[in-house]
């Protein structure tokens, strides 16, 4: 009888213990502390935590896009596909970066050039990175525009940035970053500096996007409605470090670190009156002053003092299949999710 072996899915994007230092005013200070993780191909990867955690930070490591002279990046792996990413001159990773990772910002003003047209700065990425014709590139670009939902994508191409609404610049910074046919696409907060009813069509549009053409994508975002929506998976930040790493039903469910749980309690929930939103107490740590033993100690209402004693933080720790938590008390917490 044959053996029925499990599938594994295939790795797009392996990161082994990344640090990232900066330099600040009183100097080097770590703002990235160890993370891990993977990304299969075609999966959808959430990054949550709050302002200053190190989402940013972690994925512009990866892309190589820290400045050089303020930042040191480490890891004992970083690798896309075959492509080893410590090993790679600059203009190999601006290579790689063009064809294999694109990456869509917040503010997607400050990424277009206003002195150029939009189609136009698309059509640059096919000429630069997949050798096109003038020709090809513009009719590649302006069905890209209209893949993307731009109407009038012939008209719209040879209009400037500033005749764009921001949703409309956010879906040619998605068209350019589908440009090359990337495996890996990093959308850092893509819908934050949007109003409400675009920011749920970007979603639409990049879920479909990646469904089509069986992407990875990370996505950054304070929003864990936006997470619920799109992700496969997610990863809690903390001050730097992962402290939760779930599928999305387990971290709704039955989250295994008190900051999930605390940032849980603060999504809005309609089936709530707004007074019963809960935040997190507290500030998270300043960069170069992290608390001794768990970092998320002074705000966290579960701590004992084995949780400061330590010294320093907790290691991950298994808390079920595909479940990992930093906090030394998990087995003994019963936390509340959503559902
Ligand atoms: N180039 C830099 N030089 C010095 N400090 C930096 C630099 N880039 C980021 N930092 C610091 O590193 C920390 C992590 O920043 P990062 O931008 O990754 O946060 P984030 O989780 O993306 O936050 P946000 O949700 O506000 O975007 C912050 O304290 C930030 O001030
Ligand atoms: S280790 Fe202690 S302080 Fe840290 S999250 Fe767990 S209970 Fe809270
Ligand atoms: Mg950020």
């Amino acid at each position: 009888m044959q053996s029925i072996q499990p599938v594994t899915p295939a790795i797009t994007l392996d990161v082994q213990d990344l640090v990232v230092d900066v330099l600040t005013e009183h100097g080097w200070a770590t703002v990235v502390d160890g993370v891990s993780f993977t990304v299969a191909t075609g999966e959808t990867l959430g990054i949550v935590g709050e302002s200053g955690s190190g989402k940013s930070v972690t994925c512009l490591a990866i892309a190589g896009l820290m400045p050089p002279r303020q930042s040191r990046v480490g890891a004992t792996a970083l690798r896309l596909l075959e492509h080893d990413l410590t090993s790679l001159s600059r203009s190999e990773m601006s290579d790689v970066r063009g064809r294999k990772i694109a990456m869509i910002f917040q503010e997607p003003m400050t990424s277009l050039n206003p002195a150029f047209t939009v189609g136009d700065q698309i059509a640059e990425v096919l000429r630069r990175h997949e050798g096109c014709s003038r020709r090809d590139s513009k009719q590649r670009a302006t069905a890209l525009l209209d893949r993307v939902g731009v109407p009038d994508p012939a008209r719209r191409f040879t209009q400037y940035p500033f005749e764009f609404s921001g949703g409309m610049r956010q879906r040619v910074m998605i068209a350019i970053a589908l440009a090359c046919r990337p495996d890996v696409i990093i959308a850092d907060e893509p819908t934050t500096a949007l109003d409400v009813t675009v920011q749920a069509q970007i979603v639409e549009l990049l879920r479909e996007l990646q469904r089509e053409q069986g992407m990875s994508v990370i996505f950054i975002t304070h929003d864990l409605g936006v997470v619920a929506d799109v992700c496969d998976r997610v990863l809690v930040m903390y001050a730097g470090q992962i402290v939760e790493e779930a599928s999305i039903d387990d971290i709704f469910e039955s989250p295994e670190h008190p900051y999930t749980e605390g940032l849980l309690a603060s999504v809005p929930r309609m089936d709530l009156p707004s007074s019963e939103l809960v935040s997190i107490p507290g500030q998270p740590p300043r960069v170069g002053a992290m608390p001794a033993g768990c970092r998320f100690h002074p705000r966290c209402s579960y701590r004992r003092d084995e949780c400061v004693a330590a010294g320093t933080s907790p290691a991950l720790e298994w808390a079920g299949p595909g479940h990992v938590t930093r906090c030394l008390r998990h087995h003994e917490l019963t936390l509340e999710g959503t559902t």
